[in-house]
């Protein structure tokens, strides 16, 4: 017996060596660490349970046969992250790479189905070079079946992928079916083909960071939500961040003990607009205001600054916010914010999070350089999430709301539940001056007779009471009582029911 056991402590020690010393070594000279130190950091201390750790691939070509590596570069199972149990997979550099075999892909498939079934979050850890080049069409097969489990996956439990090395093909078309990918800076890139096979194919020279790295896809592509510093640091934040998160559609997010008073004022607030209706000021300042404990974990902070998605609570519970941020762009709606938003806004609305958006919008973008992009389609892409979406949605006009951005931005008559306005709040169909020059075009000239009437139209339409004298703004509140104002309206938001007629699931336009 005592041989036995020998033996499987002997099976085992070989298993967590990987790809073995040397490349363990040179993993860590590049400032990454391995996939079970990264596990370990990840889950609560002593929560993981591994499975498959002895599973080996069976690719005999290429002089596979006389290279196999328990575990296939792979590492799967389960732990609790905070107490809560989640499913997990971290790819193993030190093992060709991280790439996918026929054999690998299967572990990955269990856990899927596991975290499926049992639903819980699932979190793929990428440091990994595609499909297993020796293995050819049966690494392809593996991964067809890890994207078709990423689909049927959506909406039920939630997937996040953090990449923390250099990633290609099916390692970075699965991270871009989950709901969140976060990345490492300088260590990590995600491209569907390399810089080689881009000199070979186009002859264009680029390195791995200008082709896919945290600077291209946090801040130009969007197809990374948050960049981290270093393995260490994004593995901590993915423990903050997992605890915003319900486990599946069907489950609530973990209320959190609270001291933070939801009727706790902000004087500050009441002059957070200035005077002159075209300076900036800064959104995040109301949004940590608001939030419990200012405790806020932005998503996209450098993509489409212009618009703000993230997560706080209020009196412990999950709240989604967006919010136009008047320091960029003058919080104009275009492409890019739009789409930004729309995707936020659709997985709350899947994961049962309240939304509560506060608004600041002069409009969308004008110019040939938006309408070529498709601003009609990204714009409707917002409009869509809000309207489709059935979760709780508190809205606080702030300063502008105009035209058709006022309609978008979680308005009462798409669907918003409980609609605010600060006195400072100004909606109309655009700005007094632009209003003006287009209905009194005639009088242009009289330079007296415009002033008159910019200022006839300020005093009659830059103010929240038209909109109030509707009931399309169910009341204008004090500023400093807006975290009170908001808390109250998600405690009579919670039980909120809708009826939606039967279809297979909407056209949002892609
Ligand atoms: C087998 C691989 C591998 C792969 C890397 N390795 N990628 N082995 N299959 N796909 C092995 C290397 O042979 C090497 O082995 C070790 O991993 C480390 O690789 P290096 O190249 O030395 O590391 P680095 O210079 O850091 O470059 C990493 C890399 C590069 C950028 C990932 O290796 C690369 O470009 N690999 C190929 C990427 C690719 O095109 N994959 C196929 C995608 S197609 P040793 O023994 O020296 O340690 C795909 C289809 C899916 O995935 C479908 C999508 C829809």
């Amino acid at each position: 017996m005592q041989n036995i056991l020998e033996q499987l402590e002997q099976r085992r020690k070989i298993a967590r060596l990987g790809g073995g010393q040397a490349r363990i070594d040179r993993q860590h000279k590049k400032g990454k660490l391995t996939a079970r130190e990264r596990i370990d950091l990840l889950v609560d201390r002593g929560s993981f349970e591994e499975f498959d750790m002895f599973v080996e691939h069976k690719c005999v070509d290429f002089g596979m046969a006389e290279q196999k590596i328990p575990g296939d570069g792979v590492v799967t199972g389960w732990g609790t992250v905070n107490g809560r149990i989640i499913y997990l997979f971290a790819k193993d550099f030190t093992v060709f790479g991280g790439s996918l075999s026929e054999t690998h892909a299967k572990k990955i498939q269990k856990v899927q189905d596991m975290a499926l079934r049992n639903r819980a979050p699932i979190i793929g850890l990428f440091d990994a070079g595609g499909a297993r080049i020796q293995e050819g069409v049966a690494a392809l097969g593996g991964y067809g079946e890890v994207f078709k489990r990423n689909v049927q996956a959506s909406g039920v439990i939630p997937q996040i992928s953090l990449i923390m090395g250099p990633c290609a093909g099916g390692d970075v078309y699965s991270p871009a079916m989950t709901d969140f990918i976060f990345m490492v800076k300088d260590t990590s890139y995600m491209f569907v083909t390399g810089p080689d096979v881009v000199k070979t194919v186009t002859n264009e020279t680029v390195t791995a960071e200008q082709l896919g790295g945290a600077s291209i896809h946090a801040v130009k592509s969007s197809v990374v939500d948050v960049a981290f510093e270093n393995d260490v640091e994004a593995l901590l934040q993915l423990r903050r961040f997992i605890d915003f998160l319900p486990a599946s559609n069907v489950q609530a997010a973990p209320t959190l003990p609270v001291i933070d008073s939801p009727n706790r004022l902000d004087n500050a607030l009441d002059t957070l607009v200035p005077e002159n209706p075209n300076h900036p000021y800064d959104m995040k300042e109301l949004i940590y205001s608001v939030v419990d404990d200012k405790d806020f974990f932005e998503i996209q902070p450098s993509h489409a600054p212009n618009i703000i998605i993230g997560y706080g609570r209020i009196e412990g519970k999950t709240v989604g916010f967006v919010a136009n941020q008047p320091l960029a762009l003058a919080g104009v709606l275009d492409s890019n914010a739009s789409r930004k938003a729309a995707r936020f806004i659709r997985f709350c609305d899947c994961f049962n999070i309240p939304i509560v958006s506060f608004v600041d919008v002069p409009g969308f973008l004008p110019g040939t350089d938006q309408e070529y992009g498709g601003l009609i389609k990204h714009g409707a892409k917002l409009l869509f999430a809000y309207a489709e979406a059935t979760v709780p949605l508190v809205t606080v006009i702030t300063r502008k709301a105009y035209g058709g951005a006022y309609d978008v931005m979680s308005s009462k008559h798409i669907g918003g539940d409980v609609n605010y306005a600060w006195p400072s709040a100004e909606i109309a169909v655009m700005g007094a001056k632009g209003a003006i020059e287009i209905i009194f075009r005639k009088d242009i000239g009289d330079a007296e007779k415009i002033k008159a009437k910019i200022a006839d139209y300020e005093e009659r339409f830059c103010s929240p009471f038209v909109a109030a004298e509707r009931g399309y703004i169910d009341d204008v509140i004090m500023p400093h009582s807006t975290r009170r104002r908001i808390a109250n309206a998600l405690k009579s938001l919670i039980h909120k029911s809708v009826e939606t007629p039967w279809r297979k699931h909407d056209n949002i336009p892609l």
